[in-house]
């Protein structure tokens, strides 16, 4: 039986029909609104309340801190699986035989080369560049090097294009960062794994034989997996909403990592370490900085604090705080900076301030302790998020056009002028 919701407007009842998703979500379905009110329509800044689809890949409760990736946990994916395994799970919606990964492995092994001129674009960036708008910049690039990866309309022309930039991706994120240190590009090797390539892009050196660390390679995958796909994130309906007009997916992943860059969403992982270095520089004053982040007339947030949808701990952030403890521990490594960060949630989660509006550590509250760890440069930690995020991008675009979605094209409440006759400039 299907719940039905009343709207009365002017006297006038109008019925709209509930949606109930698979785990007891209900969103009322305003498709005919406008039509059957005679043009109402509903307004929602920051689409706080509104759905903008269905979708079978990534399901959250904010309240209870819970976070699946097709139905599969986020600690069990995080604890037992690898990234190139959670990539397939998500875009394809299950989890790969061992003889469909070994394909999917090999598939986008294929495709690691770059075109060469590509570099002549990365040449043209200074290497004071912020690597997230290079990164931007070579993605939407690509598409002049793979035209054919714009017209996925087949299933096969799909998969091509997906292991195109889940094998060019990495390389482009490693070249932006050894552009700003100055290095040779490298192109990988294929014989390592997905994520282990990654970081020998990133950081083999010329003159030095490249040597695995699992310790670096477990974390920095956990890492990526944890940052794998959120549902309708701000970067995430940027993909969406760009490819419903049927843009390609290169073009459609380029505005995601613009999204991305924010500091309010993925680049909040940068200026946490930035917060708390300045912290640590100002004597670890943290009641200083909770003082200023309650402060109305102050601008200053407590980056890596709060969430849209988390009104709980966010999982991942939990997952994360350990992994930072271990891998420094492993490594044989302290960073004050963490304890600085501990001691600073420590104050805010006791804090009526934080507790009354339900602010939690997020995601990007520990996770640059760890890539600092990794040695990853700060102006890089936000590619890292974009590395992670790449096949939740992926898998939501790709369900984006099989679902055969509208073009995404909101409306509006005016508020401007209303009709004037036009002044010439020698009577205004
Ligand atoms: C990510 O959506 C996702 O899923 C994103 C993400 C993903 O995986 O894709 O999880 C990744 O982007 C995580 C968020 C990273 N951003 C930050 O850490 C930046 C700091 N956080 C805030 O800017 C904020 O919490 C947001 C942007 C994350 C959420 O903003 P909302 O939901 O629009 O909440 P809001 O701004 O309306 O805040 C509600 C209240 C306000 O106070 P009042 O006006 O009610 O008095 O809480 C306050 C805000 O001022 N507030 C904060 C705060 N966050 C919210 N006050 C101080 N410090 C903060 N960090």
């Amino acid at each position: 039986m299907t719940k039905i919701a009343t709207l009365e407007i002017n006297g006038n009842k109008y019925e709209f029909p509930i949606i109930e998703g698979t785990q007891n979500e209900f969103g009322i379905d305003i498709k005919t609104l406008r039509g059957v009110t005679g043009g109402v329509t509903t307004l929602d800044p920051g689409f706080k309340n509104t759905g903008s689809c269905e979708s079978a890949i990534t399901f959250l409760d904010g309240e209870k801190g819970i976070l699946r990736y097709r139905g599969y946990s986020i600690e069990e994916l995080a604890e037992k699986a690898d990234f190139l395994e959670v990539a397939y799970l998500l875009i394809f919606g299950e989890l790969p035989t061992a003889v469909q990964l070994e394909k999917f492995d090999a598939d986008i092994k294929e495709e690691l080369h770059v075109d060469e001129d590509m570099k002549n674009i990365l040449d043209g960036f200074p290497k004071s560049a912020h690597p997230m708008g290079v990164l931007s910049s070579l993605t939407n690039a690509l598409i002049a090097f793979n035209p054919g990866s714009v017209d996925v309309a087949s299933d096969d022309a799909m998969y091509r294009a997906i292991v195109k930039i889940m094998g060019k991706f990495p390389v482009l994120a490693a070249w932006t960062m050894r552009k700003r240190k100055g290095l040779p590009l490298d192109y990988g090797d294929s014989t390592l794994g997905y994520v282990e390539n990654l970081h020998k892009m990133m950081f083999a050196r010329p003159n030095r034989v490249y040597t695995k660390n699992k310790i670096v390679n477990d974390a920095l995958d956990k890492l990526l997996i944890l940052h794998a796909d959120h549902e309708q994130n701000c970067s995430t309906s940027t993909v969406r909403i760009v490819g419903s007009s049927h843009a390609g997916l290169f073009a459609s992943l380029s505005a995601g990592i613009s999204a991305l860059w924010g500091p309010l969403h993925g680049g909040a992982n940068q200026a946490v370490i930035e917060m708390l270095e300045a912290i640590k520089a100002d004597g670890g004053d943290t009641a200083k900085y909770i003082a200023k982040a309650k402060d109305k007339n102050d601008p200053f947030r407590l980056m890596g604090f709060g969430h849209r949808v988390y009104k709980n701990f966010d999982p991942r952030a939990k997952i994360i705080k350990v992994a930072a403890e271990e891998v420094l521990a492993d490594l044989g490594m302290e960073d004050p900076v963490l304890d600085i960060a501990k001691g600073l949630a420590k104050v805010a989660l006791e804090d009526e301030y934080f507790v009354k509006r339900k602010l939690y550590p997020n995601v990007d509250f520990y996770s640059g302790i760890i890539y600092r760890a990794l040695g990853i440069p700060t102006e890089m930690f936000t590619v890292m998020f974009a590395l992670g995020r790449l096949p939740g991008w992926i898998a939501q675009w790709r369900e984006m056009r099989q679902r055969k979605e509208p073009i995404g094209r909101p409306r509006q409440i005016y508020i401007g002028e209303g009709y004037r006759p036009f002044v010439s400039v020698e009577k205004r």
